[in-house]
């Protein structure tokens, strides 16, 4: 689970928080990814030890010599969700090119297939983009926009937000109450 730096880091943090009721999660976040934590969340660096319980184990993301840029280990994962996801790191991700070791994380998840989500955030789109979008979907990527819907009802933002987390987690059959699903309680 990465977190990088574009706006909606909560979305990262709820589905971190829902992962790792059941599941052994890494957690890397970028610096970027601090820095809108802290300006979005007001959750600085020392303190996102806070977030985190006995499934979780946060991994430095300068260390590029950890056992997860390998892909021999990285197979051994159920996928890898950036979420956020900045452009920045979509750029890298897009282009092979891996200053960090989330990019050569995702870098590896392309290559050795293993499930590969990246929740893109930014509006508008620049036509580089979307041919970053298309080039990461081409090689497997499943991209995605964190685009609320408003068919179920939301009331709150936590309501958008679980929704957005909700369905990052459905990819990875990651049984959740986020939201409720259409027409549920109606058939
Ligand atoms: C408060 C804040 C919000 C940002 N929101 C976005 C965003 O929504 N999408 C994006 O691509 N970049 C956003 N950025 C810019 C990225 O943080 C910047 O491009 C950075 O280089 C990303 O680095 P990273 O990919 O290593 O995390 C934001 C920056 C700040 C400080």
């Amino acid at each position: 689970m990465c977190i990088t730096g574009a706006s909606g880091v909560r979305y990262g943090l709820k589905i971190l928080e829902e992962l790792s009721k059941n599941n052994f999660v890494y957690l890397l976040i970028s610096d970027n990814g601090y820095v809108v934590l802290d300006r979005e969340e007001g959750i600085s660096r020392k303190d996102i030890k806070n977030l985190i319980n006995e499934n979780v184990k946060l991994i430095n993301v300068k260390d590029i010599s950890s056992t997860l840029a390998s892909g021999s280990r990285l197979i051994e994962t159920k996928g890898v969700i950036v979420a956020p996801c900045s452009m920045n790191t979509l750029a890298n991700i897009a282009n092979g090119v891996s200053q960090n070791l989330i990019h050569r994380i995702c870098d590896v998840a392309l290559k050795e297939k293993v499930p590969l989500y990246l929740l893109i955030r930014e509006m508008p789109f620049s036509l580089i983009h979307i041919e970053n979008m298309k080039k990461v979907a081409l090689a497997g990527a499943i991209v995605s926009s964190a685009s609320p819907a408003f068919y179920h009802n939301p009331k709150t933002v936590e309501d958008m937000v679980n929704f957005v987390a909700g369905k990052v987690l459905d990819f990875f059959k990651v049984k959740h109450n986020l939201y409720k699903r259409w027409k549920e309680n109606e058939d």
